[in-house]
């Protein structure tokens, strides 16, 4: 994209911004016949124009639209779509619904990554680090975990002392100097989305591609970063199951960004089983260490470098994919990646003796094992039953006001394919009590099927969009 199509996408962005503003602060209340007039025209399956759509977004902030009307156009919109124009006009109007951050303070092209939610995806822990250590400048706002995926916050938060709740200034100043910085959401951040999330959640209307594509881009929009390297995760564990719902998404997104002057590249990844063997929120945070201390690879080392090649061709800072993947092997092979993770851990108040020490991350209060009754080849893993079975054993939340326990979780001891014999460990449990401990090994349990003969390996990453 050159210049010129970023500063009108830049442009637009603003004019948009100025009219939401102008609604959200002469507080114009919609006659309660316009809004049922705007649900009818979508229910009726029209396209409804930049201005209804603004109305729309700014009724769920604002109060000006009441939760049986938002939710009733969530539904219809849900049932008879969202046009490419359409969905561009409610990501900018959401993104616009909040706070926006102003990144010109540092230098160079701000970098930001985001995965759609996949199970034992720790990548951001070693993609963003690996980016950072060659010189791409890192900026990353990011969420706790979400149903039976993980998030990049609750992650951290296992650290002891690892401060996520940092203000926007602090982060941007923690950026300018060491390169990287990860924050956690603020409530200033897209309210609008905010609203609107928690209303499709209970209203069945998740799953819908330019819903969730406008819910994610509004939220890279404001958090103010030039390009964002997006992971859209497909099949058991992910919100996606197929790889063309997955490319759908993908490109809605890249077009999102095209037109606002965001550069966006995406990668489809499998999620057919969980990306890394460990998972669970401090086991996580290890796994990551454990990758870029060189000494476990697989899914999570290739998805990781390949996000982090794309992140530093967003960044500017290598041509293409083989110069960055020549510049990231360096980073971690020379041990720069592991000691900018340890950069971030020590700006952001963590202990950064937890790389070498991880009895420092807190105990688990219960292990089980779970053995293999069966004996025969791994053939297919349901990635979302393991993701409940983290949640189950008290890692993940039912409800957003839950406590989480950061040691819990599952080691997985076997992959796809691989060949089990009966009394063969498959998985260790690590749960805040036994009654936990013993669901979430029935559940990973059930996720697992045995076939006499193995299936051919299937790539995990299947494809790239630009
Ligand atoms: N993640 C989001 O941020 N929004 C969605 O709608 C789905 C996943």
């Amino acid at each position: 994209m050159d210049l010129s199509d970023r500063a009108s996408g830049k442009l637009r962005y603003r004019q948009l911004n100025s009219s939401i503003s102008i609604i959200r602060h002469t507080e114009v209340i919609m006659a309660e016949k316009s809004i049922v007039e705007i649900i009818e025209k979508k229910r009726d399956g029209l396209e409804l124009s930049q201005q209804e759509i603004e109305s729309f977004v700014a009724g769920s902030h604002n109060g000006s639209w009441r939760d049986y009307q938002l939710s009733a156009m969530l539904m219809a919109i849900y049932l008879k779509g969202l046009s490419a124009e359409e969905t561009a006009a409610l990501t900018l109007a959401m993104a616009a619904s909040g706070e926006q951050f102003d990144l010109s303070a540092l230098r160079g092209i701000k970098v930001d990554k985001h995965s759609t939610g996949g199970v034992a995806d720790t990548a951001t822990l070693i993609a963003a680090p690996l980016a950072a250590a060659c010189g791409v400048p890192v900026f990353k706002v990011s969420g706790r975990g979400l149903g039976f995926t993980g998030g990049t916050i609750d992650k951290l938060d296992s650290i002891p002392g690892f401060q996520t709740s940092i203000s926007k200034e602090q982060a941007i100043a923690q950026a300018g100097r060491i390169g990287l910085a990860i924050m956690s959401q603020t409530d200033q951040i897209t309210p609008a989305d905010r609203k609107l999330y928690a209303l499709r959640d209970v209203t069945a209307t998740i799953d819908h591609i330019p819903l969730i594509a406008a819910s994610i881009m509004s939220k890279k929009i404001a958090a103010g970063a030039d390009a964002v390297m997006l992971d859209v995760k497909c099949g058991s564990g992910a919100f996606m199951r197929t790889a063309g719902e997955a490319r759908q998404l993908a490109e809605t997104m890249v077009s999102i960004g095209k037109l606002v002057g965001l550069r966006v590249k995406a990668l489809i990844s499998s999620m057919d089983q969980p990306l890394g063997n460990l998972i669970g929120n401090s086991l996580e945070v290890i796994d990551a260490i454990e990758v870029l201390k060189g000494r476990t690879g697989g899914d999570l080392l290739e998805v990781s470098m390949e996000l982090a090649a794309g992140m530093t061709v967003l960044g500017g800072i290598a041509q293409d994919n083989k110069q960055a993947e020549g510049m990231l092997q360096a980073a971690l092979q020379s041990g720069k990646g592991l000691e900018k993770l340890e950069q971030l851990i020590t700006a952001q108040g963590g202990n950064p003796k937890v790389i070498d020490d991880y009895s420092l991350f807190a105990p688990a209060k219960v292990s089980v094992q779970l053995r293999s009754s069966r004996s025969g080849y791994l053939t297919r893993i349901n990635a979302a039953l393991i993701g409940k079975g983290f949640v189950a054993a008290g890692g993940g939340r039912y409800s957003k006001e839950d406590s989480i326990d950061p040691a819990a979780g599952i080691i997985m001891s076997k992959r796809l394919q691989d060949r089990i014999d009966a009394g063969d460990l498959i998985a260790e449990i690590r749960a805040s009590s036994l009654v936990q401990a013993e669901k979430a090994r029935n559940m990973v349990e059930q996720a697992l099927t045995f076939s006499k003969k193995p299936l051919s390996a299937a790539p995990v990453i299947l494809e790239r969009i630009d």
